[in-house]
């Protein structure tokens, strides 16, 4: 699934833009106004994974770059973190609750089956007036839910849309396996995506699914394929499983093809990103991408030595970190792109 706008820098071309966007089948464009993050107290560092697991403080750290992680207790739900942070990003964005109307949580970790997590916050956010749905694309979760609130907002359908990414993943692992528990860890990130009433916005996106590949990243149990059953407990399946190995080569040739794909979509090369902000998955992962792209390293942001892999929650909490510590300005154009369970990848670029 694709959807792009091409930027430009003569008015010429600036018509052409428009004529993309009719192209895109909308009236408007959409623009991020406010962003929010939220992650839980607890820090698990690696000191504390060595004596949970046979694994290593230099394992870890040379492996994945992961240093610590927030971890939710037990009592705390994703409700709790997509809730902080939707509020943070209505505030910025200075809307009322009831201005919202349309919720999407990304997320492979909701509360509960049933019902969807985004009414829970819709409920305890107030947003009186919003419709509410999950979504469910593993770590690409965030993209590929900003490119449906797009679809709203660029229809005319609505005027603001609260976008959640958000897991706990925590609760999905199992502490005995060092080759997930290290890796993943939990928190929220969200964005309010607006009708754009100038330039910039979000000018492309594209999806990418194969489900060929679905046992690469799953949790066997739990669901009508292989409902819960003391058995399916008593057999560690309703944790996360993850080949790591396979998924880490193809998430490196994945992240590079998509970002190409949504910057040539733009009319941008990577010379014209000001900040890459990728899936924080594995250091090597993201380290890879950006010298196959040609984006160095001080243009590509950063943070799971800290938050870990929080799937997708992590663009969402790298986006608002990068706006509190005013590493981006209005016109810079970002990059994001991700790769996670499905298998699903996906790319967007935002002018800011
Ligand atoms: N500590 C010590 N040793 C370990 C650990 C650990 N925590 N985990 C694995 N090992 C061992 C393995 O047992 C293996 O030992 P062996 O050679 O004796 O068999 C060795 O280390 C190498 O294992 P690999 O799995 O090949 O290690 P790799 O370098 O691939 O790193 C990792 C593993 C970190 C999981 C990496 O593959 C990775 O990051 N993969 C991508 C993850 C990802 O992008 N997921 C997508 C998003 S997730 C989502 O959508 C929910």
């Amino acid at each position: 699934m694709t959807g792009s706008t091409k930027r430009s820098s003569n008015s010429q071309k600036t018509s052409n833009a428009s004529q993309s966007d009719n192209r895109r089948g909308g009236l408007y464009g959409s623009i991020i106004t406010g962003t929010g993050a939220a992650l839980p107290k607890k820090i698990l560092t690696n000191a504390d994974l060595e004596r949970m697991v046979d694994t290593s403080d230099e394992w870890i750290t040379t492996r994945t770059g992961i240093r610590q992680r927030h971890i939710a207790a037990e009592s705390e739900t994703l409700s709790k973190y997509g809730v902080a942070a939707g509020r943070q990003a209505l505030e910025a964005a200075r809307l009322d609750p009831a201005d919202v109307s349309l919720i999407i949580c990304a997320t492979v970790t909701p509360d509960r089956p049933i019902p969807a997590t985004a009414c829970t916050i819709q409920h305890q956010l107030g947003c009186t007036k919003a419709g509410a749905f999950d979504m469910a694309a593993g770590c690409s979760g965030f993209i590929y839910a900003l490119a449906v609130a797009d679809q709203f907002v660029r229809s005319g359908a609505c005027e603001h849309v609260l976008v959640v990414g958000g897991e706990l993943l925590s609760k999905y692992l199992d502490w005995e396996d060092r080759s997930t528990c290290i890796i993943f860890a939990d928190g929220a990130g969200a964005v309010i995506l607006s009708r754009r009433s100038g330039q910039g916005g979000l000018l492309s996106f594209k999806l990418h699914a194969d489900g060929a590949l679905s046992d690469f990243i799953h949790v066997p149990a739990g669901g009508t394929a292989l409902p819960a059953s003391a058995e399916t407990v008593r057999n560690r399946m309703h944790y996360i499983r993850m080949k790591g190995n396979e998924t880490f080569k193809l998430a490196v040739r994945s992240i590079e093809n998509v970002s190409r794909e949504v910057l040539e979509m733009s009319g941008l090369t990577a010379s014209d990103i000001n900040l890459m902000i990728p899936h924080q998955a594995n250091r090597r992962i993201i380290d890879a991408v950006g010298s196959r792209l040609g984006i160095p390293p001080e243009r590509v942001y950063v943070n799971l030595d800290r938050v870990g892999n929080t799937s997708a929650a992590s663009i969402p909490i790298a986006l608002d970190e990068a706006v509190s510590r005013d590493l981006i300005h209005r016109g810079d154009r970002l990059l994001l792109a991700a790769f996670g369970a499905g298998l699903t990848w996906a790319g967007a670029v935002i002018e800011w």
